[in-house]
């Protein structure tokens, strides 16, 4: 078996895939697979080492838009070249926060109300359809928190719109959920032990999530076994909803009713030394390089 994995690529996300691409590759070396790396990036270099395809497999560890949003997918579909994780559909549809909350809804599942905004959007008249603050800004498209703020005063509004708008075309506001952030890990049709988190700062961003070591990671999470086990058969469903297949991660919160509301689904979750997905996994037995293994053997099935 000959892998390829591919990573970095041109997002805003690519430094957190550089990490994940290496930590991959580091657990296949362990694992003695025949790996190659393969960076993604604005060069155009790796085009010809795809069409050779001097590999079995790729495996995909690039996060954000030309990778994580079924582009590379969809190239690696037209090659024939076997790659791990969803497919196109599911990969663009999740890539897409609003258009994944739409099918939700659509479907029954719960989510937070939301607004999509373009320059011509009255704030104030969104502000009070979404009945008032606080309310997260996000970019439609993005990974990792980036572009995202809080904002808790209409006055905020303006400027994290046009912070959201410098990343994306797209920019939504979401009701803010006051009560407690989960992340759920899907494997193989299974989902794997919850994790909650807990953060210092406002909600869980790009520093609480790979550049300070005050997070805390709550696993087992806190919840009854019954409790647990409901946030993991909403999170299977909410991902099987948006055409999501083999692996991902599914992040929600539980309002201070105790009723859980599903934010986004991750298609390629991080695979650092900070990440969640690895977490869950070894709660489960798993070590990396087994996860990693679990993931290939998944797209070959
Ligand atoms: N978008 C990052 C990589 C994650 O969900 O883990
Ligand atoms: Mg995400």
């Amino acid at each position: 078996l000959r892998v390829a994995v591919l990573y970095g690529g041109t997002s805003a996300e690519r430094d957190v895939s550089l990490n994940s691409g290496q930590a991959v590759i580091a657990a296949l070396k362990t694992a003695e697979i025949d790996v190659i790396g393969i960076d993604i990036n604005n060069t155009g270099d790796w085009l010809p080492l795809i069409q050779q395809a001097d590999f079995d497999i790729a495996f995909l560890a690039l996060h954000g838009r030309g990778g994580e949003d079924g582009t590379i997918q969809g190239l690696l579909e037209c090659l024939g070249i076997p790659y791990t994780g969803s497919g196109v559909l599911g990969s663009a549809l999740a890539m897409d926060k609003l258009k994944t909350k739409q099918v939700w809804q659509t479907l029954g599942l719960p989510t937070p109300g939301y607004c999509w905004i373009d320059a011509s959007t009255d704030l104030e008249a969104v502000w009070r359809k979404l009945d008032g603050m606080p309310l997260m800004v996000k970019p439609v498209h993005e990974g990792s928190s980036i572009g995202m703020s809080k904002v808790d005063r209409l006055d905020q509004l303006q400027d994290a719109v046009a912070k959201a708008s410098d990343l994306d075309s797209c920019v939504f506001v979401e009701q803010w959920v006051t009560g407690k952030e989960f992340t759920v890990s899907i494997l193989n049709g299974e989902a794997l032990p919850v994790i909650g988190l807990e953060t210092n700062h406002q909600f869980y961003d790009y520093e609480a999530k790979y550049l300070v070591n005050d997070t805390r990671y709550l696993l087992p999470c806190g919840l009854s076994p019954e409790e647990e086990r409901e946030l993991q058969a909403l999170s299977l469903r909410a991902f099987n909803a948006v055409g999501c297949q083999d692996w991902g991660r599914v992040d929600l919160m539980l309002n201070e009713k105790g009723e859980p509301q599903l934010l986004e689904v991750n298609t390629l979750p991080g695979m650092t030394d900070h990440s969640l997905v690895p977490m869950a996994a070894q709660a489960k037995g798993y070590s990396f390089s087994e996860l990693v293994l679990a993931i290939i053997q998944a797209a070959k099935q």
